[in-house]
């Protein structure tokens, strides 16, 4: 008795149907999502991201960390928050993890933070940028103490 030809078109079939469907939507590499997802729970985006604070957060991923020109000003001057897209955009990854232990930058921010990241969660955060790409214009130079800043910007000298 010859062999039923039925399996073999059945597997045919099966490789065609597999084939011709639609693929997926390509996602993010694990350690890019890891990455996206530090960035949305450190705060990154409060002060990187022109509006974030403003907007609960709604603004589109592709503007997140782009830089912001709302100054922060204070006694010593007004600072604004790097645009970080083209930062990471112009640097290699060992040279992020060296700048993330040892940049100390002015308030407000928590740059002691950044040597608290371990090197995995540095890297994903910096695979995450890379993957967004570079995007926005840089954020204004620093102000030095006593120039006014043009507004609008966060005044936030502390109260004794
Ligand atoms: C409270 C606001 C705030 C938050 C939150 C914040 N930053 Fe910043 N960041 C700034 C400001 C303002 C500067 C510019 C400081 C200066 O000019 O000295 C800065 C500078 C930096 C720099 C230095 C860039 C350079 O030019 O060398 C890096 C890197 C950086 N931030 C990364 C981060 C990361 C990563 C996070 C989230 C984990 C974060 N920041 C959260 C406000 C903030």
């Amino acid at each position: 008795m010859r062999p039923s030809p039925r399996p073999l078109i059945v597997l045919l079939a099966a490789v065609l149907l597999a084939a011709c469907a639609p693929s997926p939507p390509p996602q993010p590499a694990p350690d890019v999502a890891h990455g996206r997802y530090l960035v949305q729970i450190s705060g990154c985006n409060d002060c990187h991201t022109e509006d974030f604070m403003d907007r609960g957060g709604n603004v589109p991923e592709e503007r997140w960390l782009t830089g912001s020109r709302r100054g922060w000003h204070n006694a010593q001057g007004t600072t604004y928050a790097t645009n970080l897209r083209l930062l990471l955009n112009r640097i290699d990854e060992e040279r992020w993890l060296t700048l993330a232990r040892t940049m100390k930058t002015r308030a407000p921010m928590a740059w002691y933070r950044l040597r608290e990241i371990s090197d995995a969660d540095l890297r994903a955060i910096y695979r995450y940028v890379r993957w967004l790409g570079p995007a926005g214009e840089e954020a204004p130079p620093a102000l030095p103490a006593g120039v006014a800043p043009p507004e609008p910007y966060i005044h936030f000298p502390p109260v004794h």
